[in-house]
């Protein structure tokens, strides 16, 4: 993702971060992955075999993984 870019996203519910308007994303490494689409889906549930993309695995997940991954993320 580049300054300037005018990047939007939104987090689905039990599901990925939509992504509109980058260039690039990176992964959990730092490392930039091309996106070649006007809306890329993101993993949020830390599963996918083709990260940083969505590849459908949190659907297997059990219901709530997401909000319990916020619980944890803001301490409450
Ligand atoms: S959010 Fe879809 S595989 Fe992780």
């Amino acid at each position: 993702m580049s300054a300037g870019e005018d990047v939007r996203t939104t987090v689905c519910p039990h599901g990925p971060l939509l992504v509109r308007g980058a260039s690039s994303w990176p992964d959990a490494d730092g490392e930039e992955h091309p996106v070649r689409r006007p809306v890329v889906a993101v993993c949020r549930c830390e599963r996918s075999r083709l990260a940083p993309w969505c590849d459908g695995t949190h659907k297997a997940l059990p219901r709530g993984w997401d909000t319990e991954a916020t619980a944890a993320d803001s301490g409450s």
